[in-house]
């Protein structure tokens, strides 16, 4: 990449104290956010992908997590770092995320202009009434129809779309420079889901910030994003371009996803699935944490994690085997 990341996140552990001791939940991920950038982030349940996302907003509890390495750089600065005030600062404002479960979200108290004025408020020093007209505005920009009645209902009156809409409303209310969807649309409907992948792929353009998707579904980030980093039991395994990714998967646990993925043209046949399943942060793996499950696993894979290495540019991939074939160049 050629100008510098919005975000570059290297050699990040995180780990949480357990009734058996720390557990490693992910360890040295690194990856880069570009300005503007689509990037999707895949994996099953418990690969580490809201465990990362987290961290960007340094939102663990204190006590029961740490950060054992790494670091986040945002804008000149070392996010694991930031006082907790800078961090204040940056949340809502500069970073923004929407979580996967939009009815419990919002406060069932509050009307909608409400909760979105509350950070209008907060980071941008409007007033009320200000706040308000901003907020209709808002809305609108999220495509909710019939805007300036509907600001002023409670949650209770908008379904689970409508409300999802509503948070993503919230999280781009300062204008961040990027977005973290956590699984945004996995409560949904599929024709929702459609609808609400579209509406943050517009407003990417629209508002030229970055988005970072997580899904565990490799066909929402295939549909969404430009990039994909795909983590498994708390580690990248893969990060390329999409086309690159559908075009010459070298991890097998890529191309596990990948055969999971139902067609959408083809007959209608039963779903593969990845023999087996993730391990625990607490469960002791020797050598490649994926080699329990993996149909092509050598020797070498038993004794050693493969590094992440370049096979291209920008392609990197963590497979001794195969990167050892086919060479880093
Ligand atoms: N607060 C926590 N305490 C202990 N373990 C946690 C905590 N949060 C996440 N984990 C563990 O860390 C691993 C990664 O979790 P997570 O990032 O939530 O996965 P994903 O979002 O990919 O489904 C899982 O094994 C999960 O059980
Ligand atoms: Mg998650």
């Amino acid at each position: 990449m050629a100008s510098e990341p919005l975000v570059s996140i290297e050699n990040l552990t995180v780990q949480f104290r357990t009734d058996r001791g720390w557990a490693t939940a992910t360890e040295s991920v690194s990856f880069d956010i570009g300005d503007g950038d689509c990037l999707g982030v895949v994996g099953e349940s418990g690969s580490g992908k809201s465990v990362t996302a987290l961290s960007i907003l340094r939102l663990h509890a204190r006590g029961t997590s740490r950060f054992n390495s790494g670091t986040i750089r945002y804008d000149g600065r070392d996010l694991l770092r930031a006082s907790e005030r800078d961090m204040r600062a940056i949340r809502g404002r500069d970073i923004a995320m929407v979580f996967q479960d939009p009815m419990s979200s919002l406060n069932p108290v509050l009307t909608i202009c409400d909760q979105i004025s509350e950070t209008l408020m907060l980071h941008r020093g409007l007033s009320r009434i200000e706040a308000r007209k901003r907020a209709i505005e808002l809305l609108d920009l999220v495509r909710i129809a019939d805007a300036a009645r509907r600001v002023d209902e409670y949650p209770h009156r908008f379904s689970g779309g409508m409300r999802q809409r509503v948070m993503i409303a919230i999280a781009i209310a300062c204008r961040p420079r990027l977005l973290i969807a956590d699984e945004p649309t996995t409560a949904l409907d599929v024709t929702i889901q459609a609808q609400i992948l579209e509406l943050l792929r517009d407003l990417r353009t629209e508002l030229n910030m970055a988005v970072m998707l997580i899904s565990h579904d490799l066909g929402v980030i295939a549909e969404f994003a430009r990039r994909v980093v795909v983590m498994y039991a708390g580690r990248v395994v893969e990060d390329a371009p999409v086309d690159v990714l559908f075009r010459k998967a070298m991890h097998p646990y890529t191309e596990g996803l990948m055969a999971s993925m139902p067609a959408l043209d083809g007959p209608v046949r039963r779903l593969y699935s990845i023999p087996g399943r993730i391990p625990d942060i607490n469960e002791q793996v020797a050598g490649c944490r994926f080699s329990p499950r993996c149909g092509h696993a050598e020797a070498v894979c038993l004794t050693a994690m493969p590094d992440l290495v370049p096979v291209s540019p920008d392609h990197r991939v963590r497979c001794a085997p195969r990167t050892r074939t086919t060479g880093a160049g």
